[in-house]
């Protein structure tokens, strides 16, 4: 068999794990696989490089992706044909595509309207693709969250500072309210769960007069600042946008800084960690999670299995269609309850 395999939207810590562990099982079975750069870029330019067992060695440790990655959507970019063709020419019996729930709700209608012989693998460090309980990447971010915590809980005790910590994620807070439960944040702020300025600020003074003068509160770069009374600010500036349409989410950090300082007169500084939770060097939960999922996705390629996303559900390996990934997996209901117990227990 030729197998084709992309990354799409933004890197993660396991891309490069996945793509190693295709390959190998790929040329175990005397199969071929073609390297599509730069993601559906790459399958509608014929952009290619040959992948086998020496390119893709020692890649288990090294984060981003060696087949380069990007957002190119090909209805958007009317390039559905042109995607046809190149994967008719080169004679790919499947093409498996790494990416996040953009890339699977893409991939999906590529299945759906024209029965391209596609495959799935979830990746992101938001964890937010429905389908799946996890995606790799996502414990690296954490683990990166939570190390930056760490450290910024030394220094904020020295200086009788509240720090805000701005975390990314989109429009899910798995990576705020994992990394501050595991980090002993005092406070979180995510999309799914509602917790005023005034509240946050009470919670500052209450540990001051505790005795405790220093907090840590973590916040998703996808939440809206809320104020007693209901009103809420949304911070995101909507004309920002990636090449591609995407929204750049960030700012809240500064914003919710602000605000606490004016009401607790406390001195409140930001740490925004961005993209240093992309990068580098999986961990090893990580680099397990996407050899499995690599070695599942050219299982299924070699039954034919298309139109599906491999995904770990209830501890085991399996599979959904590609249509239940395209949608939001928001923090479930009982992580929220055990950031509730742990955030009021502080
Ligand atoms: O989806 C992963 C992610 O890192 C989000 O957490 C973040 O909002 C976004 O990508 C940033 O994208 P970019 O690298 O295009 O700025």
């Amino acid at each position: 068999m030729k197998i084709g395999v992309l990354t799409a939207g933004g890197d993660c810590p396991g891309l490069n794990a996945v793509i190693g562990a295709v390959t190998r099982s790929a040329m175990e079975a005397d199969d071929e696989v073609i390297g599509i750069r730069r993601g559906y870029a790459g399958l509608a330019n014929r952009d290619y490089m040959e992948l086998d067992r020496n390119s893709v060695s020692g890649l288990l440790r090294s984060g981003g992706t060696i087949l380069g990655t990007s957002s190119f959507e090909p209805h958007r970019e009317q390039a559905v044909e042109k995607i046809m063709d190149s994967i008719a020419e080169a004679g790919m019996d499947a093409v498996i595509a790494i990416g996040g729930e953009h890339t699977m709700g893409m991939t999906g209608r590529l299945h759906a309207e024209e029965g391209a012989p596609v495959i799935g693998v979830p990746k992101t460090i938001d964890n937010d693709i429905s389908g799946t309980d996890y995606t790799f990447g996502f414990d690296t971010a954490v683990q990166t969250a939570t190390d930056a915590i760490d450290r910024l809980q030394s220094t904020a005790q020295s200086h009788d500072r509240v720090m805000v910590v701005e975390v990314m994620g989109r429009n899910a807070g798995w990576i705020a309210v994992h990394s501050a439960i595991a980090g002993g944040a005092d406070a979180v702020v995510i999309p799914e769960f509602a917790t005023t300025v005034e509240e946050l600020a009470e919670g500052v003074a209450i540990r001051h007069q505790n005795g405790k003068n220093f907090s840590i509160i973590v916040v998703a770069e996808g939440a809206s600042l809320v104020f007693e009374g209901g009103s809420e600010q949304l911070v995101q500036p909507v004309e920002a946008a990636d090449p591609y349409g995407y929204p750049r989410l960030g700012g809240i950090g500064a914003v919710l800084a602000r605000e606490l300082e004016a009401r607790t007169g406390f001195e409140v500084r930001v740490a925004v960690l961005g993209h240093i939770q992309r990068g580098g060097t999986p961990t090893a939960t990580d680099r397990l999670l996407a050899t499995r999922f690599g070695v599942r996705a050219l299982d299924m390629a070699k039954a034919s299995e298309f139109g599906r996303m491999v995904a770990w559900r209830g501890n085991e390996l399996t599979s959904v269609p590609l249509e239940e990934a395209a949608a939001v997996k928001s923090v479930d209901e009982a992580t929220l309850e055990l950031a509730r117990r742990c955030f009021a227990a502080r």
